[in-house]
């Protein structure tokens, strides 16, 4: 760090500190009870604190300290439409004053569960659950349970949730069992050595490839192979689309590239921004759900949560809009006129990173192995390492908290999650908030430069 980055970063952050003190204050209060430096979620980790927020609306937000924020957070990817949108909130709010809960058998159960079945023609069956990483956990004993086999493969930095069975394997705290295996994404020759053993029940990868739709693309020619390849081996294939489903199109990430798996997991926009998570795919896959099935093939889902009212509501509310595309097509739209704007400034800056992504837009910081990628579905490099790599996190963390002073919030210092109500002037005042943060950032050389040869 020269002298400037490290007088710019002690500005910064002092600047910082005296635009949120009333965040400040409440996160030494939340330190006490919450062990991840005083937050209740990985992402939401910051030095030294992201804002504490009062209300949101639209495309923005509002902290206790009266700033205000563009929004690329949005729900952690669950607010295609917006905070707060006019329809998910009266249905909510008229759904409340009906019941909570009635631990019984409801009417708008049928309705979300037949709006997920015309949008996404795999879903003979469906089986609502409370969250994105419960749908995995689900899938993955459905699939043991018809294929008679115990084994899990899966894609290396692919994200299906914390639990155990999900979770790389080795992670702290988790059994050590060859239950679960890992293979590079991308790598077509590993995924069939290793399902030539006829081994495995379920082949399990991220839609849109890997970390919220692609930071870390896959390759369309390997995703195309996947369900033809765990078919030969007797294995079930499923997509994780927890985030891409309904935000890639509305069949999601299956539909935009025209696969289809045994199974899906979906969660995130499915529930318009309530808890919600949902497995679905082909009828007899679900057979051990049903109560008539022999008692050692049973699976007996019992979640508090299945399907509760209030989900319910959100959930018809929000996927009765996504059926024409409109706000998919809306929310991809401005995320592209962004990225596409947003990349020109990278490169006359002689900046080493590039934007790319759907209606995610990822920041990749690093060498540009090629600068014709399609952004849509490629990065500038195809170095998976290089994609995942830490060596840009501090940039990144920089980055997050340069934008977060001048009011834009983003996902881990790199992800811009568009939604429907992200308009021209938003990505405006984005772009201007790049070019400002760039520029100060390169002044500081906290920024990779592009070599010149
Ligand atoms: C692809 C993917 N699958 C599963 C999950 C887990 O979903 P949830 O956090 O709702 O359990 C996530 C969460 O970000 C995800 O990105």
């Amino acid at each position: 760090m020269n002298q400037e980055h490290k007088n710019g970063a002690d500005r910064l952050t002092q600047e910082y500190v005296r635009s949120h003190r009333g965040s400040l204050s409440l996160h030494s209060e939340a330190e006490r009870h919450f062990a991840a430096a005083g937050a209740t979620h990985a992402a939401r980790v910051a030095d030294p604190c992201r804002p504490y927020i009062t209300h949101a609306a639209g495309s923005r937000k509002w902290d206790v300290d009266g700033n205000e924020y563009i929004d690329y957070t949005m729900g952690h990817g669950a607010l295609i439409l917006g905070h707060s949108h006019p329809a998910v909130v009266s249905a909510v709010r008229e759904q409340a004053g009906r019941g909570l809960h009635y631990g019984e058998n409801h009417e708008l159960e049928i309705r979300w569960a037949e709006l997920i079945a015309r949008m996404m023609p795999i879903a003979e069956r469906i089986e609502f659950c409370a969250a994105g990483q419960e749908a995995n956990m689900m899938a993955i004993r459905l699939a043991r349970v018809y294929t008679g086999r115990r084994r899990i493969l899966r894609l290396r930095y692919n994200y299906h949730g914390w639990a155990e069975g999900l979770v790389a394997p080795g992670a702290p705290g988790c059994i050590t069992t060859d239950d679960v295996t890992e293979v590079p994404m991308n790598d077509l020759a590993a995924v069939e050595r290793a399902l030539s053993g006829a081994e495995y029940a379920l082949l399990l990868s991220e839609g849109g490839g890997a970390r919220m739709a692609g930071q870390l693309p896959v390759d369309l020619d390997f995703q195309r192979a996947l369900p033809h390849l765990a078919h030969r081996y007797g294995t079930l294939y499923c997509i994780d689309e927890v985030v891409t489903g309904f935000r890639d199109s509305p069949g999601g990430w299956q539909q935009l590239i025209g696969v289809t798996p045994d199974l899906a997991t979906l969660g995130k926009c499915v529930g318009g921004g309530l808890p919600v998570g949902a497995v679905v795919g082909r009828a007899d896959i679900f057979d051990s759900l049903n109560p008539a099935a022999t008692p050692d093939r049973l699976i007996n889902h019992a979640g508090t949560w299945n399907a509760n009212p209030l989900s319910c509501a959100a959930g018809a509310a929000a996927c009765s809009l996504y059926l024409d595309g409109t706000p998919q097509r809306q929310a991809a739209e401005s995320a592209r006129r962004f990225r596409d704007r947003g990349n020109r400034l990278l490169r006359d800056m002689g900046i080493s990173g590039r934007l790319h992504g759907r209606s995610i837009v990822h920041l990749y910081l690093g060498p540009i192995e090629r600068d014709d990628f399609d952004p849509d579905f490629e990065a500038p490099s195809t170095d998976i390492e290089m994609l995942a790599g830490t060596a840009h996190a501090a940039a990144k963390t920089r980055f997050k908290l340069h934008l977060l002073q001048r009011g834009v919030a983003t996902l881990r210092g790199g992800m811009f999650i568009f939604s429907a109500a992200h308009d021209a002037g938003d990505v405006e005042a984005t772009l201007a908030v790049l070019q400002e943060t760039l520029h100060t950032m390169h002044r500081e050389s906290s920024i990779p430069a592009q070599r010149t040869s």
